[in-house]
């Protein structure tokens, strides 16, 4: 026989084969990355190929247009019903005539990589566990008496090596009815290359997972494209658990104090779980049936509330839980029926130990400190900041109790990052006179057009980054001194300082309602960041090494503003430009898992070498909270802030 010899770009790789071949088949033969869904019959456009002509010398070819055969009948029929780029081929549908190099682009591979906005970190490389394949069964007949469920696994078999050893009992209830409608031509969602789990009439191509993080305060359900690793919508709504409890304690005491507490507030976070599911996927135009795969994230108590485990152990030393192995469990399970595709699966990631949850996981798994070289400190803050420091050689975590303060609550005049919410700060330290920006306008307070502006939205509180720099700023123009008393005695130079009781408010704006930082607003501040830069040093005791990268994660972290976090002492001394927000990198996390099965074992292996540090039993826990205490630290050095 005649052969050819055929070069695929960008792997590389290369051989020769016979004339006729098509160019899917070679690329498979080779181990080349390129989709499919539709096995090669012209349906799924998957295989979509680009033929590079040219000399070739660097392979001793050269490639020609007329290598390639002329448009098949598919292909014809394919780009009048769907269309085809120019330059593009259909790689199933075209066959080698001669010597060829042909480039496989990034949207035909399966294992494509979804690059991220921030350059330190990995792009996401697309690797489902969930696949469709489209396979055309044989009828049954009377002389070979077979059940479709058989000659389904057979079709698979032969169609797509596939060999199925598991098959939910749900694709059976539709499975003969399926066949019919789609004249023996179905497509299977098949999990981890054996599982059958679904079963669509005739072609059927996409697919989506929702990255769920299960906050405290939010819940997040990140509806994505399990092909392209898109997201397609996202939306969030207040944890509902709040009622009962602001904090996790007080949900746990909830518990204690209610029999039945426990199913009342898992059955509320299921449900609003399940409208959230909903509310994406009817955003998106996307088929309940269409949702294949959840990835859950959160805190240990969220774990266990969301999961039904009583969390009352978590209440106490030595904090146990049920389990920090990650779960694979249904979506039925979670009381999600008819919200996803009745075979879709939840992973819920390990937890690192018992104040440690899941979250933190997956924000190990998004940043990947374990890859690198420089001691990176990573802390997602919520109503518990999760710490975890380290390098390639160790990874070390804890949590400590910063309570909500940071995060807005317990704030005399705190709110959630919403419109109308100052964020941003300045002071002038001779006036001492404050200037400030709201969320939802870009101009500052003492710009002519401010209050036209905020008309609409109005100034309505500080959220989370607003407190730290209003205080960080009042730090700075000396209104409260290194032990954080707001300096009463500047009253008589201006009229923003005001007695309040047998302490002194600072007034950052005067209008309806009032904003001012009043002592006690200092004073949880001061707690929350002792207790946030407490853990950290006992981190960076425990590693013996300092810090050189700071990560801050969690929805508090995204706005906030490094210099200030550091001029409080919320963070260690660090190079300012090593310090990133990063957002919500737990969601960031549950997607990856989403997207990738691989991620899935990554993350189990990671969690079983982190070394857990509890901090209530350290006693220098204490001993660096208090020195915490004061801005920024009693005796910390903050070098890189003196530059
Ligand atoms: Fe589906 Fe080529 S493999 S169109």
């Amino acid at each position: 026989v005649k052969t050819a010899h055929v070069v695929f770009t960008p792997s590389g790789k290369h051989g020769d084969f016979p004339i006729g071949t098509p160019i899917l088949q070679a690329a498979r033969q080779l181990g080349v990355d390129i989709d499919s869904v539709c096995g090669g019959r012209g349906i799924c456009g998957r295989c979509q190929v680009v033929p590079s002509v040219g000399d070739f010398s660097k392979f001793k070819i050269k490639s020609r247009a007329e290598n390639l055969s002329e448009p098949s009948a598919p292909e014809l029929r394919y780009k009048e019903k769907r269309g085809l780029k120019e330059g593009r081929r259909l790689g199933c549908s075209t066959f080698i005539e001669g010597d060829l190099v042909i480039d496989v682009p990034a949207d035909s591979q399966v294992h494509k990589q979804v690059v991220r906005k921030r350059a330190e970190v990995r792009a996401i490389e697309i690797n489902p566990i969930t696949t469709l394949h489209y396979i055309e069964v044989e009828e049954p007949d009377m002389h070979h008496p077979s059940g479709d469920l058989e000659r389904v696994q057979q079709a698979l078999k032969e169609q797509w090596d596939i060999t199925v050893d598991e098959t939910d009992l749900h694709v059976l209830h539709t499975l003969q009815k399926n066949l019919r409608k789609g004249e023996w031509k179905v497509t299977a969602a098949i999990r981890n290359g054996h599982h059958l789990v679904y079963i669509w009439p005739g072609f059927h191509e996409r697919a989506f997972g929702c990255a769920i993080d299960v906050g405290s305060t939010t819940m997040s359900v990140h509806l994505t494209d399990l092909r392209t690793g898109d997201v397609v919508t996202s939306v969030g709504a207040m944890n509902p658990q709040i009622r009962f409890g602001e904090d996790l304690m007080s949900r746990v005491s909830y518990v204690m104090m209610n029999p039945g507490g426990d199913a009342e507030m898992t059955a509320a976070v299921r449900e609003t779980l399940g409208y959230l599911i909903n509310q994406a996927s009817t955003e998106a135009q996307v088929a309940p049936t269409e949702i294949m795969e959840l990835v859950l994230v959160g805190n240990p108590i969220m774990h266990h509330l969301i999961l039904g485990i009583d969390p009352t152990e978590l209440g106490w030393a030595p904090f146990a839980l049920a389990t920090n192995q990650a779960l694979r469990i249904t979506a039925a399970e979670l009381d999600l029926k008819g919200k996803t595709n009745p075979g879709a699966r939840a992973f819920f990631l390990p937890c690192v130990a018992g104040h440690v949850g899941a979250d933190a996981a997956a924000v190990v798994l998004a940043e990947g400190p374990q890859y690198r070289d420089e001691v990176t400190l990573v802390v997602d803050v919520g109503t518990n900041a999760e710490i975890v420091l380290g390098n390639k050689d160790r990874l070390l975590a804890c949590s400590s109790p910063t309570g909500p303060a940071l995060e807005g609550a317990q704030i005399s005049s705190g709110q959630r990052a919403a419109p109308g919410a100052i964020e941003r700060v300045r002071i002038d330290p001779t006036t001492l006179e404050p200037r400030f920006r709201v969320i939802g306008t870009d101009l500052w307070s003492d710009d002519p057009g401010f209050p036209d502006a905020v008309k609409k939205i109005g100034v309505t509180g500080i959220c989370g980054s607003g407190i730290i720099e209003v205080l960080a700023e009042m730090f700075l123009a000396g209104v409260i001194t290194e032990d954080g008393i707001i300096d009463g005695s500047l009253a008589d130079r201006t009229d923003r300082i005001v007695p309040e009781g047998r302490t002194f408010s600072y007034i950052l704006n005067r209008g309806e309602p009032e904003i001012r930082v009043t002592q006690a607003d200092v004073r949880a501040i001061q707690l929350a960041k002792a207790a946030l830069y407490a853990g950290a040093q006992l981190l960076i005791d425990k590693f013996g090494k300092p810090v050189e990268r700071v990560v801050l994660a969690g929805a508090f972290g995204s706005h906030i503003d490094s210099k200030y976090a550091m001029v409080l002492g919320l963070i260690p001394d660090c190079p300012l430009d090593m310090v990133a927000s990063v957002g919500n990198a737990a969601g960031t996390g549950a997607r990856i898992a989403l997207l990738n099965k691989k991620a899935r074992n990554e993350i189990k292996e990671i969690v079983t070498h982190i070394e857990k540090i509890e901090t209530a039993v350290e006693p220098r826990f204490q001993e660096h909270f208090v020195g915490a205490m004061a801005f920024p630290h009693k005796t910390a050095p903050f070098p890189n802030l003196a530059s």
